[in-house]
């Protein structure tokens, strides 16, 4: 038994027992960030704030929405939307929020990607994002099936028919998956329960295991400078902090946080007030009709780069290339040769690699969402190619990179 000793006031009370003054060294006061980063690193804060706004509104909508194929549909368009006061004000907040951590995830990433932040023992942090990017777009696809409209049936149709993995016939599968020879209540109630239960606890486990993977490494810097913490943090503390080349967590990197939060609470409620329509697919204020298939069937805006890595191709090759896109992202830090965790504008072949991909994301999402017809299922083809091609040289192009 630790020597406990009469408390001073109710800090030293709780600071015997649960060392709070230690917590708040190690995840605030004592929790150094080199000062030479941008904008771009407050992302992941705003990534913590749409996750919050996504439980929340999520708790609210819970409380009217009814699991069930007859009453799902009405519970989402007439009683949230129209009986319940504000309802509509949360389920724009959900749908927009859902959208908007997408385009930040997408942001964060391509920024790890341009700094090479998943290098140098910073491999643990990338390998959980990309973790967390896979568990989203599961509670994204999950909770898209929850309104129970004819986009949610579809695309719930066509997704889980993927499981059947073409020319394999694994048809159990797919019905294992959806409790039913085709998406009906036992498929309506597994993803439910997904949206509301498991997937949020698995992103929250997540996040704890992205943030604890932060902790050593630190995050790294746009300069790429090899900072000793120790040394700076002790300059710090010493009472030089201009000199210094890193600040505290708290309250002095939060408060730059706080300011790009601020202007992007600007944007988000703009979306939330004024523009929620892209969040929300007009498809999908028609009831589900599983004998009405409708004409052209597309996922949300966020899945539609890898949606048209599957499409250009015969049904086998499709599903091999959609699966190597899938996990493609998370070899990153191996299929990177190159040590050098700086600017991709300094690391030449790199740097082109760099803008190549992005571009070519774009152009994927764009042909993602258009009919596969004449010269967009051309683009769309070449596109993939190009993907593909991509991540296959990677290795030899940073092989020989220069030590910048
Ligand atoms: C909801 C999901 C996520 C949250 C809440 C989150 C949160 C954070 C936070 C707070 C940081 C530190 C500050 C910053 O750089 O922004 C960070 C860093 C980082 N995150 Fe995430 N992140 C998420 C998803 C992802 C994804 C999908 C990836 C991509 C694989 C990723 C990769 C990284 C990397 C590489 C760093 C280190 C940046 C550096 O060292 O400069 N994260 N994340």
């Amino acid at each position: 038994m630790a020597n406990f000793t009469k408390a001073t006031g109710i800090k030293d009370w709780l600071n015997q027992r649960l060392a709070i003054e230690k917590v708040e060294k190690v995840i605030a006061s004592e929790y150094w960030i080199p000062k030479n980063i941008n904008f771009l690193w407050a992302m992941g804060m705003i990534l913590v704030f749409t996750f919050k706004m996504l439980l929340i509104s999520g708790i609210f909508l819970m409380m009217y929405y009814q699991p069930s194929v007859e009453q799902a549909f009405d519970s989402v368009n007439y009683t949230i939307m129209r009986e319940v006061d504000f309802g509509w004000l949360w389920r724009h907040v959900h749908a927009v929020a859902s959208s908007v951590t997408f385009l930040i995830m997408y942001i964060h990433m391509f920024t790890g990607i341009y700094y090479g932040s998943y290098k140098k023992g910073r491999e643990m942090i990338w390998i959980s994002g990309m973790l967390l990017f896979i568990t989203f777009s599961a509670a994204a696809f999950s909770g898209y099936m929850l309104p129970w409209g004819q986009m949610s049936y579809w695309a719930g149709m066509v997704i889980t028919n993927i499981f059947s993995l073409g020319g394999l016939h694994m048809d159990g599968l797919v019905e294992w998956i959806r409790g039913d020879y085709v998406p009906a209540q036992a498929f309506l109630t597994r993803f439910y329960m997904l949206h509301v239960l498991l997937l949020p606890l698995a992103i929250i486990g997540l996040m704890g295991l992205h943030f604890a993977a932060l902790r050593i490494p630190h995050v790294n810097n746009q300069d790429g400078e090899e900072i000793d913490f120790d040394a700076e943090a002790k300059k710090y503390l010493d009472g030089d902090k201009k000199g210094s080349k890193v600040m505290r967590f708290a309250n002095d990197f939060l408060s730059k946080d706080m300011m790009v939060l601020g202007i992007f609470l600007i944007f988000f409620f703009y979306l939330v007030f004024f523009n929620y329509g892209f969040a929300l697919d007009p498809v999908n204020m028609d009831k589900a009709d599983g004998l009405i298939t409708p004409k052209h069937i597309y996922p949300e805006w966020y899945f539609l780069w890898s949606y048209e890595i599957l499409r250009p191709f015969s049904t086998n090759v499709g599903l091999i290339a959609f699966g190597f896109a899938q996990v493609i992202y998370l070899f990153l830090p191996w299929l990177d040769r190159s040590s050098n965790a700086v600017a991709a504008s300094r690391r030449g072949k790199f740097k082109i690699w760099f803008w190549v991909l992005l571009i070519d994301m774009i152009v994927l999402t764009a042909m993602g969402k258009l009919p596969p017809e004449g010269i967009f299922s051309t683009i769309g083809l070449v596109a993939a190619l190009v993907f593909i091609a991509l991540w296959i040289i990677l290795p030899f192009i940073t092989m020989n990179e220069k030590k910048v």
